[in-house]
């Protein structure tokens, strides 16, 4: 497997496959990798001819200097997984290759990135999708892959395509979930015991949304998620929203004919825990 530090080399790289007629399937990560992102990787390589993931924790996408600190890192686990399933390369650049200026574009996104997440996490939004920019054009992938778990993100990465013009497919992949439910994520590390057992109440109120919808009205949907979560003493929720699928504006009773999302984050002690399902597929 290549181990690259740098876009040039990379990109050299990518260029020559490229020239050989290889399609490229791209991963980008911040690393603590488990097994949803493994699983993006896995669905890369069967789709195309070489696959590159990246390992690089993007300062910017951080609205939380402590956030970013605590931010798991395990790069040599990290390199010997992605060696393990046959990856060809991993692009993993420190913050000055990266960003040798800082990157002050402002990307326009409509409501997209003011609701749900980007209500909570000011500028979150902007810094992913400058990252991902970057990385498109040094990578220069066929097909890009993202977990569902990021619901917004994926839709964002979408825009950003569609306003750049990067000539990616983009896929999004269905969450990986621990066997009782709880969506896989680099943060569920730092759970507590006590946080571990709660957790899964995130997926069961999910559940419980979807089993209401649409016969119950959503305000009512909204109102029991947040008492089921809230009887959690180690559980507080942050916001629980449905939403259309396509444009993430709130959805009603009325919008039951097309794909209608959940949408929760949910703080486990100082631990952000995100989720989503579909209510109606
Ligand atoms: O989902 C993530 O891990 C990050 O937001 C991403 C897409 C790698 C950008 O830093």
């Amino acid at each position: 497997m290549n181990v690259f530090r740098h876009k040039k080399s990379l990109n050299q790289w990518v260029r020559q496959g490229k020239a050989r007629g290889m399609r490229l399937g791209f991963v980008p990560t911040m690393g603590a990798l488990h097994a949803g992102h493994l699983e993006l990787a896995g669905r890369a390589l069967k789709e195309n001819d070489l696959v590159v993931c990246s390992i690089f924790v993007n300062p910017i996408q951080f609205n939380k200097a402590e956030d970013l600190e605590k931010y798991p890192r395990s790069l040599e686990a990290d390199l010997r997984q992605l060696e393990d399933i046959g990856c060809d390369a991993v692009f993993c650049p420190d913050t000055r290759e990266m960003y040798p200026e800082k990157d002050a574009r402002v990307f326009d996104f409509g409501h997209l990135d003011k609701v749900m997440e980007g209500r909570y996490r000011e500028g979150h939004f902007n810094g992913v999708a400058i990252v991902v920019d970057r990385l498109f054009r040094i990578t220069e992938p066929d097909k890009a892959y993202f977990g569902e778990k990021d619901f917004q993100q994926l839709q964002i990465i979408r825009a950003m395509v569609r306003m750049e013009g990067h000539p990616v497919e983009i896929v999004g992949c269905p969450t990986v979930r621990e066997p009782d439910g709880l969506a896989l994520s680099s943060r569920n590390a730092r759970l507590t015991k006590a946080q571990r057992q709660e957790a899964p109440g995130i997926y069961q109120a999910l559940k419980k949304a979807r089993e209401m919808f649409p016969a119950t009205d959503t305000k009512e949907i909204i109102h029991a998620v947040t008492k089921q979560i809230n009887a959690s003493p180690e559980l507080e929720l942050e916001y629980f929203e449905i939403v259309k699928a396509r444009d993430l504006l709130p959805a009603t009773r009325a919008h039951a004919n097309e794909k209608v999302m959940g949408c929760i984050a949910v703080h486990a002690g100082d631990v952000r825990l995100i989720d989503n399902l579909s209510l109606n597929s």
